[in-house]
């Protein structure tokens, strides 16, 4: 899952899509004076008062933030908006920053502010808040989200305000809405309401796609890719639960700029399956030869816990980064298994997407590493390992070695660099020790090996295999202290190729 919102975060970061919670960084001024309509809540006050409402939003707020400063005086006038109407809406607040308060932002994981949340049901069921920052556009999205969960769907003219272009639509269709399948319907709407629009109807006829002449009980999913629509008769709510969330995802997920296609991307990431990416340019001549043979191998692959999506190089720069891809190996199909394992079959051509998946599925394809090319000279003190060196400099060299992990734009590393160089050239006549480092950001690195938190991170391997973090301070005579007390004499063998 970590995996995932890192490249969810990388993918989008160009179109910032789920930008708009967006966190704070400043330090600034008080909080402005108490506000009439909005209830302030404490750790002491807060779960007895969310336990008497059915419906309370809550804002987690810090109060430097300036985006919770922008959004107060909105959220004040929706308060007051919202007071009038029945059921009344409740909106509130908590001051995360409070120290005492932290356990509520931890009880519902609060990593950036504001952050709101939905409470409904004296709290047994807590939502996202996914709506608009401006007083209208809350009030108009929290009397929707506190108001029935599905629509009623009466005439053409409500079909065709519900039924989007762009959008899931779940609509319900019952001889009567009564009964136990109607309710397994409401239930689901309710459980589901904040990722999908749920709708109910008396009559097919009314609805733009499917067989109009239905009478149900029957549920009909619209969707704006593949067959468009999907009709399920089974009422197990979990059923119900599965169908949605299956048949709402493409075949095939597209990502590029277009944001409508966001909410899918995001779908895809945080599937449990193995994703397999398509990169290309979507302005190519070869993009409709690659789009029927992908989709063709996706289709064929459905439920078979591997993911399809296909993106524009345009808007995949921070996946290519991540993988350490180059444009010049486009158009390229990477899969990613949940362990971590890569894949990749650069320069490929629409004729060998289905043969390749089929070699990747067999356990025909050799993992792909992310690494940097091996430098064709090596002569500073400071040897430079990547990916694809590892194994011989580091686990097979036999040598006493002090490994630096780096990332390129970190400052303790800079700082490190010349005190890690004196520290190699008074080693620099001795054939036992090398010290090296790893642009730990550009080459993959043996995770089950070495755990990298943060940068540096040095780890010290001696010539028999005993592994060590180096947390001494970061000076010339400690290290070379430690590097003495922990080094192992290097057996005199002609070759050690000993696999680790
Ligand atoms: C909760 O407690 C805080 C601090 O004592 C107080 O300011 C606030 O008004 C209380 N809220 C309610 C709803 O009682
Ligand atoms: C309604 O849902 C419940 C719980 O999932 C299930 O046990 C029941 O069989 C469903 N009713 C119908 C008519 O499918």
């Amino acid at each position: 899952m970590e995996l995932s919102k890192v490249l969810i975060t990388l993918l989008l970061i160009v179109t910032t899509v789920i930008g708009s919670i967006s966190g704070c960084v400043s330090a600034a001024s008080e909080e402005s004076e108490s506000k009439e309509f909005v209830v302030t809540l404490d750790h002491s006050n807060f779960t007895d008062f969310v336990a008497k409402h059915k419906f309370v939003v809550v804002e987690f707020y810090a109060p430097w933030c300036g985006h919770c400063k922008k959004l107060a005086p909105e959220y004040e006038k929706a308060a007051s908006i919202l007071s009038t109407i029945d059921p009344s809406v409740v909106l509130a607040k908590v001051d995360a920053n409070e120290e005492q308060n932290k356990v509520l932002s931890s009880e519902f994981e609060i990593r950036g502010f504001p952050t709101l949340k939905i409470l409904r049901y004296g709290g047994s069921v807590v939502q996202e808040y996914k709506g608009p920052r401006d007083a209208d556009g809350i009030v108009s999205y929290l009397k929707k989200q506190s108001g029935p969960a599905s629509f009623e769907i009466k005439s053409p003219e409500d079909a065709s305000s519900v039924v989007d272009a762009d959008k899931i639509l779940v609509v319900g269709v019952f001889p009567e809405f009564s009964g136990e399948k109607f309710e397994n319907f409401t239930t689901l709407a309710e459980r589901l309401r904040a990722d999908y629009d749920f709708g109910h109807t008396l009559d097919a006829k009314l609805l733009p796609r499917g067989d109009s002449s239905a009478s149900g009980p029957l549920v009909r999913l619209f969707k704006p890719f593949d067959e468009l629509f999907a009709d399920f008769q089974e009422f197990d709510v979990d059923a119900l639960v599965k169908f949605v969330e299956e048949t709402s995802t493409p075949t095939v997920t597209l990502f590029n700029k277009d944001p409508k296609h966001h909410p899918f991307v995001i779908k895809f990431f945080n599937s449990p399956n193995a994703k397999a990416m398509l990169f290309l340019n979507f302005a190519s001549e070869q993009f409709d030869a690659f789009k029927s043979k992908y989709h063709e191998v996706a289709a064929l692959y459905k439920g078979k816990d591997l993911s399809f999506l296909m993106g524009d190089i345009e808007a995949s720069q921070g996946a290519f980064q991540y993988f350490g891809l180059k444009e010049e190996q486009v158009p390229l199909i990477i899969i990613q298994t949940n362990d971590g394992g890569k894949y990749l079959k650069p320069n490929v051509e629409p004729d060998q997407v289905a043969s390749w998946v089929k070699d990747f599925k067999d356990g025909n394809v050799q993992p792909y590493k992310k690494s940097e090319p091996i430098p064709e000279a090596n002569n500073e003190p400071v040897k430079v390992v990547v990916a694809d060196t590892f194994q011989d400099l580091v686990f097979n060299s036999g040598k006493n070695v002090l490994l630096e992990f780096y990332a390129p734009w970190c400052g303790h590393c800079k700082k490190l660099a010349p005190i890690l160089d004196e520290v190699a050239l008074s080693f620099e006549n001795d054939a036992d020790v090398l010290i090296a480092k790893i642009d730990a950001t550009a080459n993959d690195i043996p995770q089950d090996t070495f755990e990298v938190k943060g940068y540096p991170t040095l780890y010290f391997r001696s010539a028999t295999g005993n592994l060590l973090l180096y947390d001494g301070d970061r000076t010339k005579q400690d290290m070379i202290d430690f590097i003495q007390k922990n080094r192992a004499t290097v057996a005199k063998q002609e070759s050690r190729k000993e696999e680790l």
